[in-house]
């Protein structure tokens, strides 16, 4: 039964940019043959991370990404089973952003933009309508 999972975290200080390549080979490396995907967005201080894949696989998962000293703060925003994938081709897409740029975005309208902030804010309910804001990043 596929699953789909949302979280938002705080990145650490000791998470450069080499570091983001490091998790972007891990993601290349393990979710394949986990069959994981999703989408990995991520400012200087955020992390917005949505997975999808079979129920049993995507818990541990997550349990796993929870305790990397690369991130704190995890919040759990949205986690549903779903009939399809939204990233099927996607073993761990990934895009550096800022709120600021987020406005240059031709597509995604003030509507989006306040679901999108509401995330990062952790607003509990944002969490349902925040899958078709992330399919306007790529
Ligand atoms: C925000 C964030 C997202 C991550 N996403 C993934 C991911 O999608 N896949 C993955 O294998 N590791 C991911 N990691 C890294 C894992 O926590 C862990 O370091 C990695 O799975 C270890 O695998 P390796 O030793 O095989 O490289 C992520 C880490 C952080 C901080």
């Amino acid at each position: 039964m596929l699953a789909q999972l949302l979280y938002i975290s705080k990145r650490s200080a000791n998470c450069t940019q080499e570091e983001i390549k490091k998790i972007l080979a891990s993601a290349q490396k393990n979710n394949p043959e986990l069959g994981i995907t999703g989408l990995l967005l991520y400012s200087d201080t955020r992390f917005i991370q949505y997975i999808e894949g079979e129920r049993t696989k995507l818990m541990p998962f997550y349990d796993n990404l929870k305790k990397d000293e690369r991130h704190h703060d995890t919040i759990l925003m949205s986690l549903s089973l779903v009939k399809e994938r939204i990233f099927p081709n996607w073993h761990m897409g990934e895009k550096l952003t800022s709120e600021d740029n987020i406005n240059y975005i031709s597509d995604i309208t003030k509507e989006d933009k306040m679901v999108f902030d509401g995330v990062l804010e952790g607003s509990e309910d944002a969490g349902q309508r925040i899958q078709r804001v992330l399919q306007k990043f790529l």
